[in-house]
């Protein structure tokens, strides 16, 4: 666990999912789903596909409406603010002051192709919240050498690698100082060998980092290594939660063990694959 938690631990969450239900059409993806997150808490986010972890991630960013049920974030209401002692639905302002303490990081990276890698990170730097080109370079720049990228500042993201797209997307977030980071799958759609160098800079940014993370993730090692809880979500709903010990070598439910030993299986086999490929089979 890390000191932030212990430290925090007498303040609300900085996230609080309460009783949230999401359909789409007359499918329930999340059924009152009741989640807290601790600030500085780094939680993995695991579940078979379709069991509606982007969904939790894109209702946070308000890229999804919940259908019934709120969230909070650092205390306040998402959709809702306090006017003249009443609770009003949120305008525009309120949802963007709520917005800027949460950055996401996707899949797919979803950088700007025309701008360079220090355009695409100082950029809501300068349109969001209006610092001086000097002011958001000399912030972009700390934080590109923080990832590694410093070398390729001019360089436009068709010359970077995946990898190396991805740590600017992180980089991108990452400068907007949020009290809490999402990341979706940021590896999935990486060449394996570029895995690593992802994940290593996600776990130096939680290594020192007090801000909370939610890390949506296929990679059950790098949960291990990284998450303070490990969530498990199946059927719209959070089946089973605890530290990675108690997730990983000791899951109580039916449904965890199956996707645990099924996701070993598949583990098993990939490196059964590759040794065949590379003949030492
Ligand atoms: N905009 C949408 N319209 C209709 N259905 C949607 C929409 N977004 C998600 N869904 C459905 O909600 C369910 C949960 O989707 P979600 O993307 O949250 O799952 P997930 O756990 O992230 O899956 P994966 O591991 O494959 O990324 C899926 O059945 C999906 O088809
Ligand atoms: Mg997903």
């Amino acid at each position: 666990m890390s000191q932030n938690i212990q430290s925090n631990i007498s303040k609300s969450p900085i996230v609080r999912y309460n009783k949230i239900t999401k359909s789409f059409d007359a499918q329930i993806v999340l059924n009152e789903l009741n989640l807290d997150i601790n600030h500085g808490e780094k939680i993995a986010l695991i579940g078979p596909s379709g069991s509606g972890k982007t969904t939790i991630a894109r209702l946070l960013m308000t890229l999804e409406t919940p259908s019934s049920g709120t969230i909070e974030v650092d205390g306040e209401q998402l959709w809702h603010m306090q006017s003249r002692g009443k609770l009003v639905r949120a305008n525009e302002k309120h949802l963007h002051n709520v917005r800027k303490k949460i950055g996401m990081v996707f899949q797919h990276f979803n950088l700007f192709p025309h701008l360079t890698i220090l355009g695409n990170v100082t950029e809501a730097l300068i349109h969001v919240l209006n610092l001086s080109k000097a002011q958001a370079t000399k912030k972009a720049i700390e934080i590109l050498t923080r990832v590694g990228l410093q070398d390729h500042i001019k360089h436009y993201p068709s010359q970077l690698s995946g990898g190396q797209k991805q740590r600017v997307a992180i980089a991108r977030a990452l400068v907007m100082e949020p009290k809490i980071m999402l990341f979706d799958e940021v590896t999935s759609a990486l060449d394996p060998e570029l895995v690593g160098e992802v994940l290593d800079v996600i776990k130096g940014i939680a290594a020192q980092g007090d801000m909370a993370m939610i890390l949506i993730t296929h990679e059950m090692d790098f949960a291990r290594d990284v998450a303070d809880r490990v969530i498990f979500t199946d059927g719209g709903i959070i089946v089973e939660q605890g530290t990675p010990k108690e997730i990983f070598e000791n899951p109580q439910s039916p449904r965890l063990q199956t996707f645990l030993s099924r996701f070993l299986k598949g583990h098993t086999d990939q490196v059964a694959n590759s040794r065949i490929a590379a003949g030492i089979e």
